[in-house]
């Protein structure tokens, strides 16, 4: 391996305000030596996810930050090219955490990695197979905890948990509504996914669709963006209605944080359940969540979409493309193919 290098992006620079490019840096090192006990694997495939934005703050949240100058941590699947661990074989596909680099070894994971025998597109490990897939699921069904008839409303209905979120609400037997950032995801939404109806966030007034839409107010919300949607969503919500808070992307950009919802009293008088979870703390529920979302698949009640950029220079890009709406589905970006094979 010691002609090849190991290119990576690092973190530089702390963004104040919108991620920029140049808060990430190119480098190439050399490929890293396999100890006993360890393994190295390829990057094929690099997921990028809105939370990675949060880590690249100083404050800690649910996870350390990222030092500066250290690899940018995110989720990969990539491919055994070097074993002398037991566990894991030349030619093995796992996922894992290596970064937003070419060549990692098994023991940097922030997370262990996971060996897939892979029955679907490898994209698909990343996205409703993946992280988001299980986050739709938990956040609908063990927080969301919606039954059959029930309204419900999901933000960020386009992207990656969203559009999963949805269709398991829709699975369930609910009346779902998605809120999205323009008309073409809206007539996905509708036309393809079969929502019931879809808003345009970014082209109509959110409040007034919800008033024609849910007269008898929203039962389950399951919130992806945070913000003036959530307010409006709030303000729509049936009496003992619940929040499923995943995320808050809205806000993820923020110089200062912008102020909270001014509606908050609505959760006394209407007996609202305001509920935010993190899709790690569910890891018992794992098995049952990619069991039901393969089959889901398999019946065609599931659809996957998967929004695949290329080319390892291009991530820094690729991530950026989530903060102004340009992905549709799971957005990742591929880096190459599994030895031997051209898809
Ligand atoms: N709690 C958990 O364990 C957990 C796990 C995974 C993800 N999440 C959260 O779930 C949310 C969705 O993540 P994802 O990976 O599925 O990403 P995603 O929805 O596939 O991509 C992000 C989407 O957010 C929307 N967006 C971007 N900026 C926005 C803004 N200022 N206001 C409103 N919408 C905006 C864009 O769609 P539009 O075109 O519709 O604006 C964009 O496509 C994120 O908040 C993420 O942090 C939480």
């Amino acid at each position: 391996m010691s002609d090849i290098v190991n290119r990576q992006w690092r973190l530089v620079a702390r963004p104040a305000g919108m991620v920029q490019a140049s808060d990430f840096e190119y480098r190439e090192e050399p490929v890293p030596a396999v100890a006993e006990g360890d393994y190295l694997v390829r990057t094929l495939y690099v997921s990028v996810d809105p939370a990675q934005r949060g880590w690249m703050n100083e404050d800690p949240g649910y996870m350390p930050p990222i030092p500066l100058g250290e690899v940018m941590r995110g989720g990969t699947i990539s491919e055994v090219v070097e074993s002398r661990h037991p566990d894991y074989t030349v030619g093995d596909i796992v996922s894992g955490f290596l970064g937003w680099q070419e060549y990692a070894l098994g023991s940097t994971g922030v997370l262990e990695a996971q060996t897939i025998v892979p029955e679907h597109p490898l994209p698909r490990y990343l996205g409703v197979l993946g992280g988001t897939g299980l986050t739709a699921y938990v956040g609908m069904l063990d927080v969301g905890q919606i039954t059959e008839g029930q309204t419900v409303l999901v933000s960020g209905a386009a992207g990656a948990t969203g559009s999963v979120a949805a269709q398991i609400a829709k699975i369930k037997g609910c009346r779902v509504i998605g809120i999205a950032g323009g008309a073409e995801k809206c007539a996905w939404l509708r036309d393809d996914l079969g929502l019931d109806a879809a808003i345009d966030y970014k082209g109509e007034p959110v409040s007034e669709r919800l008033s024609a839409l849910c007269p008898d107010g929203v039962d389950v919300y399951f919130d992806n963006v945070g913000g003036a949607t959530l307010e409006s969503a709030i303000a729509h919500m049936a009496s003992g209605g619940r929040i499923a808070c995943c995320g808050m992307i809205a806000g993820y950009n923020a110089a200062v944080p912008e102020p909270g919802p001014n509606n908050l009293f609505l959760l006394i008088a209407r007996r609202i359940t305001m509920t935010g979870f993190l899709v790690m703390d569910f890891a018992p529920r794992f098995g049952d969540a990619r069991r039901d979302l393969s089959a889901w698949l398999d019946s065609g009640q599931l659809q996957a979409r998967e929004d695949v950029q290329e080319g390892f220079e291009n991530i820094p890009a690729t991530f950026l493309r989530l903060f102004s709406g340009r992905n549709l589905g799971k957005q990742v970006l591929k880096v190459s193919d599994p030895t031997g094979t051209s898809g």
